[in-house]
């Protein structure tokens, strides 16, 4: 058994309330009877890329677990390696911030879906043949992508303009490639979908929750619903079998 741990989106900010919904997810990880084998956190770590915030999103997840992270659009290449160079190994400098991480017997490709000072995803040219390479590289275990912007069409007036763009040729990179999942975060929702022929798994936002257009609106109205709980995603692997996912809102 394999058990991967999917965060997403704790946008730590130096406030209670941010920190205190990351805690609610990080104190149910603690009291696991058999623990995790590794934490992934598919980001927007920090709300503004700030090195306190990073320095808090450091303290924070401190797990006696190995936690993976990858950049969202709230966070900021430079000050995310300089503050979490405990949990980031990334060749180069600045941005992307790319990784390839086996922890055990699964191997993760950590894919930098940001574009430096926008919301929107894309992957450029130089990114893709990166990817495409590492995804040829033979490797014996479950294989995970993961990267911040999903590449799916929200159909939400606002969320859409920040999806990833550029969607064909990152399914061409992907397509008949041994994936066993694709993992993201920043739509703030637990979504399950497909792409390219394998399985999207999006992890609840920690900071908050979208109501999706035909839901109720959030309260006060927002794009965000700030008192929905916190939540992550457990996804499940015994060799030889489909992974198994399941979503925890810890009280
Ligand atoms: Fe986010
Ligand atoms: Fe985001």
């Amino acid at each position: 058994m394999y058990v991967i741990a999917h965060l997403s989106d704790p946008h730590l900010d130096g406030s209670e309330e941010a920190r205190s919904r990351l805690r609610r997810i990080t104190a149910y990880l603690r009291s696991f009877r058999r623990p995790a084998d590794v934490v992934v956190v598919t980001g927007d770590l920090a709300d503004h890329g700030l090195d306190a915030e990073y320095a808090e999103v450091a303290a924070e997840l401190a797990l006696d677990v190995p936690v993976l992270m990858l950049p969202g659009n709230h966070d900021v290449s430079a000050p995310l390696r300089a503050g979490l160079a405990a949990y980031v190994d990334a060749a180069g400098e600045g941005h992307p911030v790319h990784q390839v991480r086996e922890v055990g017997d699964a191997r993760f490709v950590l894919v930098d879906s940001t574009v430096p000072g926008e919301d929107h995803g894309l992957l450029s040219k130089d990114s893709l043949t990166w990817l495409d390479d590492v995804l040829r590289e033979p490797f014996d275990g479950p294989v995970f992508v993961a990267f911040h912007h999903p590449p799916i069409a929200l159909h939400h007036p606002v969320m859409d303009q920040w999806m990833l763009q550029e969607l064909d040729a990152f399914e061409a990179v992907l397509t008949g490639k041994p994936i066993t999942a694709l993992l993201t975060g920043h739509v703030h929702n637990a979504v399950v979908t497909t792409f390219a022929g394998h399985p999207v798994l999006g992890a609840p936002g920690i900071r908050s929750t979208v109501p999706l257009p035909f839901e109720p609106a959030s309260p006060g109205g927002g794009l965000v619903d700030t008192t929905a709980y916190p939540g992550f995603a457990l996804h499940v692997h015994f060799p030889g079998e489909p992974l198994q996912t399941f979503y925890r809102f810890p009280v």
